[in-house]
Parts: C-alpha cells; structure tokens; sequence
C-alpha cells in the first residue's frame, strides 16, 4: 500500500461524528466512526432513546437525512417529549417510522411498514428499501430487543445479526440500535461499539453513569463517567468520575 493510500485510510477512520451528547464524544476520541454499529444498553428509563435521539439530531443539525426505527414506544409520544425538550422532531430530514405493535394490529401514526417489526431480515430489506428513495446517513433501532424473539433460535439470529450489519455497511450509513438486555448478549459481540447507561442508588440519591465496553478502531475513556438528563436532554461529565 502506498503512503497516500495508507494516509486516506487513516484519515477515513480517525474521521468521526459527533453523538450529539455534550461530552460523550470525549469519552470515544472525537466520537463514533462513521458506516460503524453502535450498542446502547440499559435498564428501562436510564436514557437510550434520549441518547439516540441526540445522534439522530446532530444528523439533522447537520443536513443529513435520519431514519428513527421505533419499535417500542409510540412515535407519537416520542416527537412530543422530545420537542418539548427542544430537539428538531418535525424536521423534514427526520424520518420517525412507528412500527410499534398493538394488541391486534401494527399501529399507523406517521408511516407504517409492517416488515419493520416483523424480524431481523425482514427490517434490513425494508431499510434497504427505503434507501431506493433516500439516503440516510444515520440510522437509529431503538429498541432491537424485540426482533429477537421473532427468530426460532440463536444461530438464525446470529446470521441474520451479521447480514443487518454488512448491509448497513455496504449502504454507508451509522447505525445505533438500543438494547434493553445488561447481560452479554450476542449483538454484543457483533457490534463495532457497545455504551452502557446505569442508574444506580447512592446515599439515597439515583445517580446516572455511562461505561463504554468496547469500542473498535480506537482507544476510549474506561473510566465510569456521571451524566445527568435534563429539560434539553443528556449531559456528560466527562472529567468527573463517581467516586
Ligand atoms: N425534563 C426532564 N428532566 C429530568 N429527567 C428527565 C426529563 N425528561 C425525561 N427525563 C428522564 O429521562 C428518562 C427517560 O429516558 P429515556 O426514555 O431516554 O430512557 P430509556 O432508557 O429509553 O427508557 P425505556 O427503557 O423505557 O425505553 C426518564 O426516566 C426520566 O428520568
Ligand atoms: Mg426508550
């Protein structure tokens, strides 16, 4: 390899975008590589769908063209707790599609794709789909959990794991999916990063911590860091510990 060729290789991976959270670009040297896969876990209410709401408004900060998976909680409820928080829902280049299930039927809120939700191969024709007619350079799961129990077992998962994150690579776009699960999980091991959020109790206080797992094609902050969520979002400390 020719040193022009390793110098644009190296300028290809040490280019990242930002997470939109203050501070936690710090934590991942500059922030998140992009045509990467990202992990968010956590237990319910620690902040992963407003973590990866800040990813997919600093895409739409920026002029790029986000698409916003949920598969959880009702789009609706989501553009208006977030607005409220002062993030750029009813932006045009963000795109919420609500593939929340009801009791008997998929409801309709803004778009509806029922292959969204249906399983994991199913989801990646239907992003690759929409990409027939846009390009989306970020692209948010939140929450992946669900596809899980719609394989049969733990090796058709695991294919169909691999082939959602070839695809996305092959389609260049940054992907963070959100995970419900603390264990180690196999998406864990296929991800290029994994962020963990805890909420844990100290002197009867909740305090929140970000850890960062892993992180591939680059060095990180191992050390625990506090972050808060306020009115305008998350918040990072990234040069305060919780000792
Ligand atoms: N205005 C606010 N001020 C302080 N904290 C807030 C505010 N709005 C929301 N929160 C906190 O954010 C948390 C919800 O964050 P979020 O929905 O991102 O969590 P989550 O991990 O996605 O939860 P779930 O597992 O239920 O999907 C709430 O538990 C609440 O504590
Ligand atoms: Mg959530």
């Amino acid at each position: 390899m020719s040193d022009i060729q390793n110098l644009l290789g190296e300028t290809m991976i040490t280019s990242r975008i930002s997470t939109g959270v203050p501070g936690l670009d710090i934590m991942i040297s500059g922030g998140l590589i992009p045509g990467r896969t990202y992990l968010i876990k956590g237990a319910p209410g620690t902040g992963k769908t407003t973590l990866a709401m800040h990813f997919a408004m600093a895409g739409v900060a920026n002029g790029e063209n986000v698409l916003y998976i949920t598969l959880e909680e009702p789009g609706e409820n989501i553009k208006q707790d977030f607005s409220k928080m002062g993030f750029d829902v009813y932006n045009e280049n963000f795109t919420l599609i609500d593939a929340t299930p009801t009791t008997e039927h998929y409801v309709l809120v803004e778009d509806f794709f029922e292959s969204f939700a249906k399983n994991l191969a199913k989801l990646t024709d239907a992003i690759k789909e929409q990409f027939r007619t846009k390009r989306y350079s970020r692209i948010v799961i939140d929450p992946i959990t669900m596809l899980k129990f719609t394989a049969s077992n733990e090796l058709e998962y695991r294919k169909a794991f691999l082939a959602f994150v070839k695809s996305m690579m092959r389609l260049r776009t940054t992907v963070v999916l959100t995970s419900e699960n603390t264990q180690v999980d196999i998406e864990e091991y296929l991800v290029d990063g994994v962020l963990q959020l805890e909420i844990f109790e100290r002197e009867g206080r909740l305090e929140r911590a970000i850890k960062i797992l892993k992180f591939r094609g680059s060095g990180f902050d191992n050390v625990i860091r506090p972050y808060e969520i306020t009115e305008r979002g998350m918040i990072v400390y990234p040069d305060k510990s919780i000792v």
